[in-house]
């Protein structure tokens, strides 16, 4: 990287610390809903997230986009606190309630829902199943019978083998499967993965209706202008670090930042 890139990356850091010690400490202004301030995290010795920061409202769509090998996915795991990779510094709060001491457990009762890339459906069970397990603890989120009002083709293949569904109905069904439980953030890892193009479009007007519904969400795309459509806002990643935190609108019109980090 030159000179003059790692001055502007630590102006830039700079100065978003700067703006989340304002957040914190000016009076009266409430913390953001959800936040993470200075994360690095850790595979063994790798040293992977390094001092990411950003704020999230209530309710808002972020698309969470770099290159392979970014850093997205490993972002998404710190947050839901999975034990790979490790954090070893950094805060990250979701409602008032500090994550970074939580394990993964802990954090999903929180609120947290990680939707990883490969779905993870159960095996052995069937679709109502698989919903149902989601259910079996508390806190309880959107009934079957809700969930099937908004996944029609769930409810058609209600008892189906989980695993046997088509990909894109996997990804819906581990949608849904996060629904069932009481969220308060969303955290989506490529959910068009490998989908036919019209597929994409079905997940796209879920997640658009669960943006409607005012949950908070962070979906990590390669497909950046399908997640742009969705999104508030933008956060590009680059060799673990936030290089960019603006509007998606101006992720897409800026095509100097589309060219150099997402190749679009
Ligand atoms: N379990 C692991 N052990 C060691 N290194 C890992 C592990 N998982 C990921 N990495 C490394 O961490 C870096 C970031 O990976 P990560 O999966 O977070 O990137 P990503 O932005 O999600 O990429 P992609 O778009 O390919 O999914 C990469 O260099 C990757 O090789
Ligand atoms: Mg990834």
């Amino acid at each position: 990287m030159s000179d003059s890139k790692d001055k502007k990356l630590l102006n830039d850091i700079d100065i978003k610390v700067k703006d989340h010690v304002d957040a914190v400490t000016s009076k009266g202004s409430d913390p953001a809903f959800f936040s993470c301030w200075d994360i690095h995290s850790y595979y063994g010795e790798s040293y992977i997230v390094q001092g990411v920061s950003f704020d999230i409202r209530e309710g808002e769509v972020v698309a969470l986009l770099g290159r392979n090998g970014a850093g997205k996915t490993s972002t998404l795991r710190s947050i839901a606190r999975l034990d790979n990779p490790q954090v070893t510094h950094g805060e990250i709060w979701l409602d008032h309630q500090p994550l970074h001491n939580m394990k993964a457990y802990d954090a999903a009762q929180s609120g947290v829902a990680l939707v990883p890339e490969d779905r993870r459906i159960i095996q052995g069970l069937t679709v109502e199943e698989n919903l149902q397990l989601a259910q079996i603890a508390p806190p309880m989120g959107w009934s079957i019978e809700r969930i099937y009002e908004h996944f029609p083709r769930l409810a058609e293949r209600r008892n189906q083998m989980g695993t046997t569904l088509s990909g894109g109905e996997q990804q819906m069904l581990a949608v849904a499967r996060a629904l069932a439980r009481d969220i308060k953030l969303l955290l989506l890892d490529e959910p068009y993965e490998g989908l036919a193009p019209v597929i994409v479009q079905e997940i796209a007007s879920i997640v658009d209706s669960i943006k409607k519904h005012g949950i908070t969400t962070i979906i990590v795309e390669q497909n950046a202008v399908a997640a742009l459509r969705l999104a508030d806002r933008a956060l590009i990643l680059d060799m673990g670090n936030i290089v960019f935190d603006g509007t998606a609108e101006e992720v897409l019109n800026n095509e100097e930042l589309r060219h150099e980090y997402l190749a679009i």
